[in-house]
């Protein structure tokens, strides 16, 4: 009803064009060669606020951890939030973690194979439960998420006006998602939904001479779309502090973290490097400055060597500390900032699966 333009051989056309283009175009993805569908949901899960490009990096390591559902909702929390270092937004992880332990024993470890069914699962919304429906069981239902809803925007020269005018958009357009959808083989037909919107139809610079769509496509790019919410940002400090420890040999060398308390909104569990109460550092205690953005916010950190003695000084006691062995860190939930700090330091082992390998436990302080 959305698109009176457009006859049933157009809309062959658009999908014959989008398919035969995902075919010989889309990226090699590594969750693209299973239809396990635990595996599919968690490609899913940590797509969902993730660069591809992180993901492909951390997803083979998660998933050697946690080769089945059962192993992940078998697993402790603190060792899935560990495995989850790198992908942000950790409350993903947990509630996956959370999702795991209730199939386990609610429906005898076997994932829902329907959207409807699937979105009952905590941190599985419309969009994911389509995503895993539709690509690992064939169910035909339509993923609309922010670059879908780019793209058939822009095929059809929509723009939204104001808040309700964005709701009211959001609908024609999962209408039309539907419409478009192609029954024989919805899970590909997803993809390269998406596929186009983080690529060739990005949000600045689309590509349209490359473009499947553009001979049915209304604005072919100039359609403008509303550019990214403006960062804020702030400064901080962090402590760096290292001291020998009692054992011999690699596992001498110990690093102060504190742990964020539970009752945190933001990153709760995580292992920090304890916050400095001035973030003003003098030149010669300067380790290094590191940009790190979380959300909306880019932080400018300056880390500061601190001996242990200067620990009480210099730092703001958030949480629980401890001294720890530096390949005992690499193998904790560590936040991203932290995580950042101590490899440019050189301090973590290269491969978290490596330091894993070698773990051992951590004293408390
Ligand atoms: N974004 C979220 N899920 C995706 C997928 N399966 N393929 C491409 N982009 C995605």
């Amino acid at each position: 009803m959305y698109w009176p333009q457009r006859d049933a051989q157009t809309i062959r056309r658009m999908r014959r064009q989008l398919l035969g283009w995902y075919d010989a175009c889309k990226r090699d993805l590594p969750w693209r060669r299973s239809r396990d569908p635990y595996a599919i949901w968690v490609s899913e899960i940590m797509l969902q606020q993730t660069r591809v490009a992180v993901v492909v990096e951390r997803y083979q390591t998660f998933l050697d951890r946690f080769p089945s559902l059962l192993a992940l909702a078998g697993a402790p929390e603190q060792e899935v939030l560990a495995m989850w270092s790198g992908l942000g937004y950790y409350r993903r992880a947990r509630m996956l973690h959370k999702a795991a332990q209730f199939v386990v024993e609610h429906r005898a470890g076997s994932l829902p194979a329907t959207a409807g069914d699937l979105r009952q699962l905590s941190g599985i919304g419309s969009y994911t439960a389509a995503a895993i429906a539709s690509i690992a069981h064939g169910e035909p239902v339509a993923v609309v998420d922010g670059n879908v809803e780019r793209v058939l925007c822009r095929v059809q020269g929509w723009q939204a006006t104001g808040r309700a005018g964005a709701a009211a958009l959001r609908r024609k357009v999962e209408i039309m998602a539907g419409q478009l959808l192609e029954h024989e083989r919805p899970g590909d037909f997803n993809q390269a939904m998406m596929e186009l919107g983080a690529t060739l139809c990005a949000p600045k610079n689309p590509q349209c001479l490359l473009c499947p769509l553009a001979q049915d496509c209304v604005t072919r790019g100039e359609h403008k779309t509303p550019g990214r919410p403006k960062m804020l940002s702030r400064e901080i400090g962090c402590a760096l502090a290292l001291r020998d420890g009692p054992l011999p040999g690699p596992r001498n060398r110990e690093v102060l973290l504190e742990q964020r308390p539970e009752t945190n909104s933001v990153m709760p569990g995580l292992w920090q490097l304890p916050m400095l109460l001035e973030a003003e550092v003098p030149e010669d205690a300067l380790r290094m400055t590191v940009r790190h953005a979380i959300m909306q916010v880019n932080y400018y950190v300056r880390v500061r060597n601190v001996e242990e003695a200067e620990v009480a000084r210099l730092t703001a006691a958030e949480g629980q500390r401890r001294w720890v062995a530096l390949p005992d860190a690499a193998t904790m939930a560590l936040t991203g900032l932290a995580r950042k700090v101590l490899s440019r330091a050189h301090l973590l082992p290269r491969l978290l699966a490596e330091a894993i390998a070698r773990r051992s436990p951590v004293d408390v302080v």
